[in-house]
């Protein structure tokens, strides 16, 4: 398989540089904190957990707290895997040599890759970035083949911050509906929009088709848990779904489970405090942007927690994001690890000491000429 980019520039400098701009998890849970949420049930679960096998599916009392998520999903709807394994199994499920997709681009490169390395056709969908990177629903209509199969998207979308209207959502959802595609949707920065008003339907409520992902690893700070889920009403791909996890993690790390349930008992204080971070940051990089105006052009995201500005130093983003780490200790990811252009780059706002980062990186900019 073809390396996936962004996350080797990650290991590169994710350990040993000081001010990470780029994070798109917000800050990760301390274990202390989450334990003590943790209601009687859950702390006895833990104190008695023995560290075996559990069960394929997922933890039912897991399952049972993932399907309150939604609207029409029962507990045997939902699967829990580890987040990147669910794009995985879900690719090599659905998709077969020959079969072509779609799928939102730029984005998470497992998204199209997998599917790209076992011999499919992939259609990069483009957002408009002077619309507020709109994913146009027309797009899709023109780029659907006879042997188009499957449609992707990640919404919010990694790495713009995009979510589409209501309208132009149950469009995408209409279009794949007239054409019996299956959809895959990777809803991992769900539960994070701004305005809650703007909170799209889940797809897996809204097509029978559908195959939802989502995880601990955003929303809720717990990517350490390596805990995710997929939830689908398409009884046999789920079981599809069920029977590759036998040949990736069969079953799930029973501690992460627990800390899990424990998590989404308490998910409303938990998402309440990370959107509250989410705002404080973006008002720092609004004012940001502004005073930079002459170097960046800053679409303000409608959710998640990362961001994808315009540069519009000569130097190109690869080039200024290299200066960054070496003489700044900043990290920041430049769209070339998307495989996009050399003129944007990723910036991430779900973590606590962005004021710290931004203030060196401030302080960067003003002695150091753009190139
Ligand atoms: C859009 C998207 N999907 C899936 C994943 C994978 O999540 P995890 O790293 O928890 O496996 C990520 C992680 O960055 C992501 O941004």
């Amino acid at each position: 398989m073809k390396p996936f980019t962004l996350e080797r520039y990650f290991a590169q400098y994710e350990f040993s540089t000081r001010y990470l701009l780029s994070s798109s998890d917000c800050d990760g849970l301390p274990m202390q904190s989450l334990l003590e949420m943790a209601d009687e049930e859950c702390r006895k679960l833990w104190d008695e957990l023995r560290i075996g096998y559990t069960e394929s599916l997922g933890h039912p009392l897991l399952r049972q707290e993932i399907a309150s998520l939604y609207k029409g999903i029962a507990p045997e709807d939902v699967l829990v895997i580890v987040p990147e394994e669910g794009i995985y199994i879900a690719m090599q499920s659905i998709l077969k040599r020959g079969d072509h997709a779609i799928c939102t681009f730029p984005g998470y490169q497992s998204l199209y890759q997998v599917a790209e390395d076992a011999g499919c056709e992939v259609t990069r969908w483009m957002p408009e970035e002077e619309h507020s990177w709109r994913f146009n629903p027309e797009f899709l209509e023109n780029n659907i083949r006879d042997n188009t199969r499957l449609i992707v998207f990640n919404f919010p979308h990694n790495p713009t911050g995009s979510l589409p209207t209501q309208e132009d959502y149950a469009r995408i959802l209409q279009i794949a509906r007239e054409h019996n595609l299956y959809v895959f949707s990777d809803e991992m920065y769900r539960l994070l929009e701004l305005d809650a008003v703007e909170r799209l339907p889940s797809a897996c409520e809204e097509y029978e088709k559908a195959v939802s992902l989502f995880g601990m690893s955003k929303t809720f700070g717990m990517a350490g848990a390596r805990i995710g889920w997929l939830a689908t009403r398409d009884r046999e791909l789920y079981g599809k779904l069920a029977a590759y996890k036998d040949y990736t993690t069969i079953c799930s790390s029973t501690p992460s489970e627990i800390l899990s349930l424990i998590g989404l008992r308490n998910g409303d204080a938990i998402v309440a405090k990370h959107l509250a971070r989410v705002r404080r940051n973006l008002a720092l990089l609004d004012e940001f942007f502004t005073a930079h105006a002459d170097l960046f052009e800053w679409v303000r995201p409608h959710a998640g927690t990362i961001a994808f500005p315009r540069y519009k130093g000569k130097e190109g983003a690869y080039a200024l994001c290299q200066r960054l780490v070496r003489e700044a200790e900043i990290m920041l990811l430049p769209s070339t690890v998307y495989d996009y252009d050399d003129q944007h780059v990723r910036v991430g706002f779900g973590r606590e000491n962005l004021q710290e980062g931004l203030e060196k990186f401030d302080k960067f900019l003003q002695t150091n000429q753009s190139r």
